[in-house]
């Protein structure tokens, strides 16, 4: 999709709405750490944390990632499990993956220094329309508008669109009409109070419309169609997926391997993983997995019950049983094959690791 530039003034026909929301904005915005910097660096982090994880999830993760990598150069040179281990518990881990990339590419491709514009910064690795756009306006004032959710949402109301805001086609219409209200002057703060405005006014369930100062001119309002807009088309349903895993464990350490490429959880630590079709192993199948890595169970200790957690993704949910295995020697290297190998729970502790194994860990006082 291209960028289609805005007008350099803004038709007078659209200005009342700029004019509403830079009003609304200072009586109404929070005070958050990212909007007392311009520098691109802080920014970027800012959004790519914010992308997908609400404020208040958000803000300690920016104030660890500032304070442990305050320059590009800092996070770009960081150990990609520390990374990872900062990350931990915001989700989406090719995320925090990417970021580490595209924090290599500033320092080794433009000699550390964020590319100055919208659509230079379009081409770095990872940063997509949305990102562009809010690093370019929050730290240079380009006059770019920014599309995120709550910005689709704003417009599909006020200016009656609707598009359905899941289809990837419908970006250009909303694009453009944003591109039409953001107004030369204080491109930043209007794009800051439109995210803001959907944010706290215009929200998802409940907008506050009985006082807002768009509900004269807002097209859902006057129409009663506030529950209806945005359009959104239901996501596919979920894929379910069954994971068992061996909680192999010998004298103090337990077997942990790190996750490959291709599927959730890259780069994260978790036990010996068997999938299945469905929820149940039985004895039989735990004794064949186990053996298979050429472990021999331990016959002096009783068996514990499967622990069974939950875990919900975008996409997927991960229905896990945890089976507790001790074993009566260590694992014989073919093991390390399968990428297993031994951890003392202090090692443990400062691994990269999922929620779902986070919690089983902790549960368990590993
Ligand atoms: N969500 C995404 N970017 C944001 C920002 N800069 N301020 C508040 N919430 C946001
Ligand atoms: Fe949103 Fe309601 Fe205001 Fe319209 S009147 S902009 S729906 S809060």
């Amino acid at each position: 999709m291209t960028f289609s530039p805005a007008p350099s003034t803004t038709p007078d026909s659209y200005s009342w709405f700029a004019h509403a929301l830079l009003a609304w904005y200072p009586r109404h915005r929070r005070d958050l750490p990212w909007r007392h910097t311009r520098d691109p660096y802080l920014i970027w982090l800012s959004e790519v944390i914010l992308q997908q994880t609400r404020v208040k999830q958000g803000l300690p993760y920016y104030l660890t990632f500032s304070q442990n990598y305050p320059t590009v150069q800092a996070l770009a040179a960081a150990p990609p499990d520390e990374v990872l281990r900062h990350w931990q518990g915001l989700g989406y881990y090719s995320r925090a993956r990417n970021m580490h990339h595209t924090a290599q590419q500033v320092v080794s491709e433009f000699g550390g220094q964020f590319p100055g514009s919208y659509t230079e910064l379009l081409q770095l690795k990872g940063v997509g329309q949305y990102t562009a756009a809010a690093v370019a306006s929050f730290a240079y004032d380009e006059q770019v508008a920014v599309l995120d959710g709550n910005v689709f949402r704003v417009l599909a109301r006020v200016f009656g669109l609707a598009h359905d805001i899941a289809a990837p086609a419908s970006r250009r219409k909303f694009q453009q009409l944003a591109d039409q209200l953001i107004p030369a002057e204080h491109p930043a703060e209007f794009n800051q109070a439109i995210m803001e405005f959907g944010a706290l006014q215009c929200t998802p369930a409940k907008p506050d419309c009985m006082f807002c100062p768009l509900q004269s001119r807002c097209f859902a309002f006057q129409h009663g169609l506030v529950a209806e807009l945005p359009v959104k088309s239901k996501a596919k349903a979920a894929r379910i997926r069954y994971f068992h895993y061996l909680v192999l464990r010998h004298a103090d350490t337990v077997y942990l391997r790190k996750r490959g490429p291709k599927d959730i959880w890259e780069g994260l630590y978790d036990f010996a993983l068997h999938e299945t079709e469905s929820a149940d192993l039985t004895g039989a199948e735990l004794l064949a997995a186990v053996e298979q890595l050429g472990g021999r169970v331990a016959t002096d200790r009783a068996e514990e019950p499967a622990v069974a957690a939950r875990h919900v993704l975008s996409h997927q949910k991960v229905e896990a049983r945890f089976h507790e295995v001790w074993l009566a020697e260590p694992l014989p290297d073919l093991a390390s094959a399968a990428g297993l190998a031994a951890y003392q729970s202090a090692e443990i502790e400062q691994l990269p690791k999922s929620i779902l194994i986070t919690n089983y860990i902790s549960n368990k006082r590993i």
